[in-house]
């Protein structure tokens, strides 16, 4: 079975990127490599990471443009052959459609909206339904193009379930297990149990996991072991 674990691999050194994942890849089967390290290393370098570990690529790079550019753009990636590749909900049906055809094998995956967005945020840009209500939405317009998942806040994810054929995956962020004391800037979180009772298929954790790296490549796979652990109960 494929672990419920995606590593976020937030670095752009690629000799570190290889080593969290040979340290993790006994419990981590996909692993989330964003805009950052896909500018810095193309994608050739994407290509080499999910040779060399033989795991699924999360390709992070939210693309948001007209149509027809996102279906080039998710054109070139398509050989790549990512698991998922992100593209932001609010483009529309035909941006999201369009990014669907260009692809072979790889799920398109919607964002809905960023949590880095307040309700007052959203307000100012003219969404006035409050966060929960819009990423529903959003998430019931972007799978009804061909999305077939959507990254959301843990708290969102009853609401946009409710909305979305069950064959969608939901992948959530903003994860943090019980017993994490380091603090950072996520705020609202949910242990990894609790997403998963919640809905989730998926789930994205970074830090909590890749801190562990400054005590070595045992003590890393041993937490991102654990976590997963912690959510079989
Ligand atoms: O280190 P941490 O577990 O917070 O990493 C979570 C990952 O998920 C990061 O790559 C972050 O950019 C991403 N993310 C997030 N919140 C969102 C969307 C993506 O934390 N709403």
């Amino acid at each position: 079975m494929t672990s419920p674990v995606i590593l976020a691999v937030d670095t752009s050194d690629f000799d570190t990127a290889r080593a969290w994942i040979n340290a993790t890849r006994e419990s981590i089967d996909i692993y989330k490599l964003g805009l950052e390290f896909y500018l810095t290393f193309g994608s050739q370098g994407i290509e080499t990471i999910a040779k060399e570990s033989g795991a699924s690529i999360f390709l992070d790079l939210k693309l948001h443009d007209i149509p027809n550019t996102v279906k080039k753009a998710a054109g070139v990636v398509d050989p790549l052959h990512p698991r998922f590749l992100t593209v932001h909900a609010t483009g529309g049906t035909a941006m999201v459609a369009a990014a669907a055809q260009a692809v072979t094998q790889t799920s398109i995956t919607a964002v809905t909206v960023l949590t880095s967005l307040s309700d007052g945020d959203l307000a100012q840009l003219g969404y006035s339904s409050g966060a929960l209500a819009t990423a529903a939405n959003l998430a019931r317009v972007a799978t009804d193009a061909g999305a077939t998942s959507i990254v959301c806040s843990p708290y969102e994810i009853e609401a946009i379930r409710a909305v979305v054929p069950a064959t969608v995956q939901i992948i959530t962020p903003g994860v943090r297990p019980a017993d994490e004391s380091v603090s950072d800037d996520q705020v609202r979180t949910m242990t990894p149990a609790q997403a998963i009772a919640l809905g989730a298929n998926f789930l994205v954790i970074g830090r909590p996991i890749t801190s562990r790296w400054s005590q070595g490549a045992t003590a890393m796979a041993a937490r991102a072991a654990q976590i997963v652990d912690s959510i079989k109960g």
